[in-house]
């Protein structure tokens, strides 16, 4: 067993310098090096000194309402999972192998078209980048939207998912009040400092050689390790006082949804913890729970309370979620132990008053959307999975029935300072976690339908069939094909959000305000820019083979 340790923190309020480059690192000490890639700082103060080695990078601290830039190098020469790129994906090419694409996505952000990272803004090694993306290129952020726990990764067009499990995932707070968590003095109400740590969660495979292991082209419908890998360390062990402690818990696996729960090793005993926060900012008061179902890019933000157990304790964080999300499949390797939290005799941090009567927002609570949602446009969405008749593989997964590069989302823009409703009609057996770029947005609730009859008459040809490209766009509404009730998002989903759990056989529904005068009360992305982002599936997998959308605001 190995500590769990984690990336050094970054002050974002002077310029940051990162450069990608080939690197090693060891997932654990009986482990030797793999080939890795890492964002790695070349120039900038580290406010902690952390771990920062050859996997993910550092995680950038700044204040709400003060612009950052990050400059990016890119030095790769050669990728480590060559083998797994499958030049017939959109976007890549043989040229990835020796001369990856990047471009950095800031996940979450309110962020200009050009500061955004979009899977077409790439820049190799060398000089062949073009303006506005040469290499070095500099991402400017604005900051503008509430204190919360953000992160950026490689979003390449085709090898997104390669880049990301090869090493480029990191963390980016954004401070505020009273989310202050940099000092642990008086009239801070959230544990910091040694009390703030965190957890970036992915599932890993190695080769026999103890390389990373990643399925060769061509391109499956979703990987899964064997091995959980918490901040870049196998199940790992983290020693804690009796206190309290905040976890910036991040999915950034590249398929496998968690649904987490702690025990006592020995009894059994389920220990619960709060979830304080969403993807966007803080919950207005802390919810309760004995699980949390986690998709991959979402974001919770837990506080877990040690002070009742006794020294010497083992806890056990497990996983009982089935992969691929929610069916299954016999192949895939379950992951029911993630990391063990081990408890020491020494008193930790303990806040002032009890934890569930915390008052998370007092200046700015969430306030919700439903209300004027009730009379906003509906942009309907469908998620359609197009197999292949003679085996039944899945081929690929498109939003709309669309390829990537299909121009209509062009011809139905979204107008500026307006709210809408977009629907996600899912007629495929998995569940996708949508994330929409630029804004958070607020989820109104799920609904039952007949995605089989929804799927057979909009799509289908005489035999049956789907075939990439066919159907009206944008869909029609799923209206007619309702079987049930709208059910409320669950309380720990009832905050900002920029990533949704998009269940099969369900509507989802989300109200998004694309600027502040979509609402009448302050939402936590507060700017719309002009221009064209993308909305995608965050199964990475799914991602790089077309399930992403282009959208307009215009
Ligand atoms: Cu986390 Cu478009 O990505
Ligand atoms: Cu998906």
């Amino acid at each position: 067993d190995d500590p769990l340790t984690w990336p050094a923190l970054v002050d974002g309020g002077s310029p940051v310098h990162l450069c990608i480059d080939n690197t090693t690192h060891r997932f654990g000490s009986s482990r030797t090096a793999a080939r890795t890639l890492a964002y790695r700082l070349t120039k900038g103060k580290v406010i902690v000194p952390g771990t920062t080695s050859g996997y993910l990078g550092p995680t950038i601290v700044v204040r709400t309402g003060t612009p950052a830039t990050v400059t990016v190098t890119n030095q790769v020469t050669r990728h480590p999972l060559a083998a797994s790129i499958d030049t017939a994906l959109h976007g890549a090419s043989a040229r990835d192998r020796t001369r990856p694409r990047t471009t950095v996505h800031l996940h979450g952000a309110n962020s200009r078209p050009v500061d955004d990272g979009g899977p077409l803004d790439t820049f190799p090694r060398g000089s062949a980048g073009q303006p506005p993306f040469p290499n070095p290129t500099t991402y400017r952020y604005e900051n503008n939207q509430d204190a919360t726990a953000l992160w950026y990764h490689d979003h390449a067009l085709g090898i997104t998912r390669l880049n990301v499990y090869a090493g480029l995932t990191a963390g980016y707070l954004i401070r505020d009040t009273p989310d202050t968590g940099i000092d642990t003095g008086d009239g801070t109400m959230l544990p910091a400092g040694p009390h703030e740590i965190p957890l970036i969660l992915q599932d890993k495979a190695f080769t026999a050689a103890g390389e990373q292991y990643f399925p060769p082209a061509p391109w499956v419908s979703e990987s899964f390790g064997d091995t959980p890998v918490v901040n870049g360390v196998a199940r790992p062990y983290l020693t804690v006082d009796r206190g309290v402690y905040r976890f910036r818990l991040l999915n950034a696996s590249n398929a496998r949804f968690y649904r987490l729960g702690i025990t006592v090793r020995g009894t059994g005993t389920v220990v619960p913890f709060w979830q304080i926060g969403g993807d966007g900012g803080l919950l207005n008061s802390p919810v309760r729970m004995k699980q949390l179902l986690i998709a991959p890019a979402e974001r919770a933000d837990l506080l877990v309370d040690f002070r009742g157990l006794a020294p010497g304790t083992v806890l056990e964080v497990g996983n009982s979620a089935a992969a691929p999300y929610p069916a299954g499949s016999p192949g895939t390797p379950a992951l029911r132990q993630i990391m063990q939290f081990r408890v020491t005799g020494r008193t930790g941090w303990a806040p002032h008053r009890p934890i569930a009567g915390m008052c998370l927002r007092p200046v700015t609570p969430v306030r919700r959307l439903d209300r004027p949602a009730a009379s906003a446009p509906v942009r309907t969405h469908s998620l359609v999975e197009i197999t292949d008749p003679a085996t039944g593989d899945v081929l690929m997964v498109l939003q709309d029935n669309r390829p990537f590069h299909d121009p209509v989302y062009a011809s139905h823009p979204v107008t500026p300072d307006t709210l809408e409703v977009w629907e996600f009609a899912n007629t495929t057996p998995d569940n996708h976690p949508i994330h929409v770029h630029l804004v958070q947005f607020q989820v109104l609730g799920r609904q039952p339908f007949d995605a089989r009859r929804y799927r057979r008459e909009v799509y289908a040809d005489a035999s049956g069939r789907v075939t990439a490209g066919s159907g009206p766009y944008p869909p029609p509404s799923p209206r007619g094909y309702l079987t049930g009730a709208l059910q409320p998002p669950a309380a720990n989903e009832m905050g900002w959000k920029d990533t949704v759990q998009a269940p099969p056989g369900m509507v989802t529904r989300i109200a998004v305000p694309f600027g502040c005068g979509a609402a009448p009360f302050p939402i936590a992305a507060r700017e719309v820019y002009s221009g064209d982002y993308v909305w995608h599936c965050h199964i990475v997998d799914h991602e790089d083979h077309d399930m992403m959308q282009r959208y307009r605001v215009a």
